[in-house]
């Protein structure tokens, strides 16, 4: 059979609660149906996210023993430092408390009212980031394959370089302070991007004197499936896959939270001028140039989580089991992104629930329903996720997903086996599920706090 295997052990846990499906539905309607406001006391898996709630290697809790407490000058710092210059090949880094924080710092220092900013895909914070500082996401994956949801295209995170040019030949340069590429790309169900476009993402980036940044929260999976799909590099090592990825993309930002600890955050990049001009805001914004906002253990659990991400019997472990997990859904007849991508399997929910109108999301009614029938907890990531628009009529999203994640190293076999059955359980009873409506809406990210209610 063809099992992912759990290259390490298990030897600090922590107890679950696998409350009875009455709890659960009572808990639900507690979160007003919305995922992110039950409680842990009321989850059995939780899939929410990958962020922050990686497990731990022995080596990153030892580290953090070791922290020295500094406000100026700590050498955690100076170790954090020099692993980014290692690992990712970047000798000037900026830490921040985490990657929103960086998308922060970055937008207010390049973004302008009336900017372009072109990227393959948004992520929810980066467009919130954009638009708060008056610029405009462009998005430029390869349409309609990035979003067609069964596919066996390698890199549905690719940018459509002659959608590029031709944005480029439209505003002129100067309205694009940069152009952004997200390693992993998180909503479309974690899809890479191979190098070979990457390459030319930056040929074009140079033409016209644009600066290319990189949002590396993802980037060891996004390595993975390289190394895995594109066959020039089958032969080279994750940690070589990383270094060739950075090298093309003068500013590189990550979440830690994501990429090698559960804290934390990094801007870094070889350009002085960059880092002057970005070391000003973090001061402002998150604190000395030397913590960032971020604890000394933190910092050092990132710093050894940071030189784990090279090891593929460590990068390869959420990857090998989302596609366990998704290639068994296929053939229990659950619609479900293929190919498998990083962070977590991404159920079609728009597919599954074709009898609930997209104006009452459909995702975040699949995601209140396998609560109910699993204490499972995933995540929305379609149109509760997106904005109004002007008007204040909801953006559609192009896809409705739900995500179940698998935060690297946390989940058993039997428990992924478990949230497979629960899932084909409530595909086969679909017709039970409903839609939803806000009944409060917050104006900015709404997904978080947002209360909503069945319609
Ligand atoms: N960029 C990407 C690609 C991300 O996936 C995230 C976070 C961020 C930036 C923001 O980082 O949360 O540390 O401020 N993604 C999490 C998720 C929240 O669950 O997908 P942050």
């Amino acid at each position: 059979e063809d099992l992912p295997l759990e290259l390490h052990k298990v030897r600090v846990v922590q107890k679950l609660h696998l409350v009875p499906v009455e709890r659960r539905l009572a808990a639900i309607t507690e979160a007003s149906f919305n995922t992110y406001q039950l409680s842990t006391r009321d989850i059995y898996l939780d899939m929410l996210t990958d962020s922050g709630v990686n497990a731990m290697s022995d080596n990153q809790t030892a580290a953090m023993h070791r922290a020295d407490d500094a406000y100026a000058g700590s050498q955690s710092f100076t170790r954090l430092r020099d692993a980014v210059e290692e690992v990712l090949g970047k000798k000037y880094l900026l830490p921040v408390h985490q990657g929103r924080a960086a998308e922060n710092v970055i937008s207010r220092a390049f973004v302008k009212p009336g900017s372009i900013l072109p990227m393959n895909y948004h992520f929810t914070t980066t467009l919130a980031h954009i638009m708060e500082n008056g610029g405009k996401v462009v998005e430029l994956l390869h349409y309609p394959d990035a979003l067609q949801i069964s596919s066996t295209n390698p890199f549905k995170g690719n940018m459509d370089i002659a959608a590029l040019e031709a944005l480029i030949a439209r505003h002129g340069p100067a309205q694009i302070p940069f152009i952004r590429m997200e390693a992993s790309t998180n909503l479309i169900g974690g899809q890479p991007f191979s190098i070979a476009n990457l390459r030319e993402v930056r040929r074009v980036a140079d033409k016209h004197g644009i600066l290319l940044v990189l949002d590396a929260s993802l980037i060891g999976e996004n390595c993975y499936f390289i190394k895995k799909r594109e066959p020039e590099f089958k032969d080279a090592s994750v940690g070589e896959i990383l270094k060739v990825m950075c090298d093309l993309c003068p500013l590189v930002y990550f979440s830690a939270r994501k990429l090698s600890s559960s804290r934390g955050g990094g801007i870094c990049t070889n350009d002085k001028a960059i880092y002057d001009k970005l070391k000003n805001l973090v001061v402002l914004f998150e604190g000395f140039v030397t913590y960032g906002g971020i604890s000394v253990r933190e910092i050092e659990s990132m710093t050894v989580g940071l030189h784990e991400t090279t090891d593929e019997t460590v990068i390869s472990q959420s990857p090998s089991f989302i596609e366990y997990f998704v290639n068994e859904a296929v053939k229990r007849g659950v619609p479900m992104v293929t190919p498998p991508g990083g962070l977590g399997a991404h159920i079609d929910a728009g597919g599954i629930l074709p009898h609930v109108p997209r104006e009452e999301y459909q995702a975040g009614a699949f995601a209140a329903a396998l609560y109910i029938a699993g204490a499972i907890r995933g995540m929305e990531r379609g149109t509760v996720s997106s904005v109004r628009d002007e008007n204040g009529k909801d953006v559609l999203a192009d896809i409705e997903l739900l995500r179940l994640a698998f935060p690297r190293r946390v989940f058993t076999l039997s428990q992924t086996r478990y949230a497979l059955d629960r899932l084909h359980w409530l595909y086969l009873n679909r017709g039970l599920i409903g839609g939803l409506k806000f009944v409060e809406e917050p104006p900015v990210l709404r997904f978080f706090n947002g209360r909503l209610a069945p319609t």
